[in-house]
């Protein structure tokens, strides 16, 4: 989520389907269209398999997976951002590599799972981190790879907005759904700094789980 939307301060207090639609109809973009940081230094140097990615948004890093080489089911709750994700996939010449689909995302892996690698970037369900940690556990093959990043309780997402501090978490919290003999678990904090308005410096603090399935 190389973002144009939280940092600016608009309240985020619903998130639910009918929430996420309406935030993607009220702009053209809602995120920059780059792969997140986090994804690419975790997957760059895996060899390519099949790929989910839940909370997908506008598809930049499941066309990114797909560029590298993985077939990639990519879950969102808005249309309206799926359909922006399958105009990027064509326009990168990888739809044919990558699914989206707005359906359920535990119905979706019940029907299509397991895959190698599954990834959520910053997708902050109402259901809650742990929710889905415990959740997207149960779609990776045997070998596979969880990769689970968000906002840490210390980033300026959550310190900033009261309203986001609730879906902000630290990878050990929602870590510990993980039954440690089936899982080799990383949990880390991500620090980046970006330029904002006036050259001023901003340093980020994501949460990142990784976990690979015995
Ligand atoms: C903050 S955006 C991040 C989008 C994208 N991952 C990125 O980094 O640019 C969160 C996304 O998660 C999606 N989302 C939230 N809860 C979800 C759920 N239960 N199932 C599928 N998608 C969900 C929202 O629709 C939204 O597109």
């Amino acid at each position: 989520m190389t973002h144009t939307d939280h940092a600016h301060g608009d309240p985020m207090t619903d998130f639910s389907r009918e929430s996420w639609e309406a935030k993607y109809r009220e702009r053209e973009a809602l995120w920059s269209g780059q792969p997140n940081a986090p994804l690419v230094d975790e997957v760059e140097n895996l060899a390519p398999a099949s790929a989910l990615e839940v909370g997908c948004g506008e598809g930049a890093d499941a066309v990114w997976l797909a560029t590298q080489g993985w077939t990639v089911t990519g879950v969102d709750l808005s249309a309206t951002a799926l359909a922006r994700a399958q105009v990027h996939a064509e326009a990168s010449g990888v739809a044919a590599h990558v699914v989206f689909t707005d359906e359920d995302v535990e119905a979706v892996i019940r029907r299509d799972g397991p895959w190698e690698l599954v990834v959520s970037m910053y997708t902050h369900p109402s259901q809650g981190g742990r929710w889905l940690v415990s959740t997207l556990a149960d779609a990776v093959a045997p070998g596979g790879r969880l990769l689970v990043v968000g906002h840490h309780p210390t980033d300026p997402h959550a310190t900033e907005h009261p309203d986001l501090a609730r879906s902000a978490f630290a990878a050990e919290d929602v870590a510990d759904v993980l039954d440690r003999s089936a899982w080799e678990v990383s949990a880390s904090i991500h620090e980046r700094v970006t330029l904002g308005d006036g050259g001023h410096e901003r340093l980020w603090r994501d949460a990142v789980l990784v976990a690979r399935r015995h």
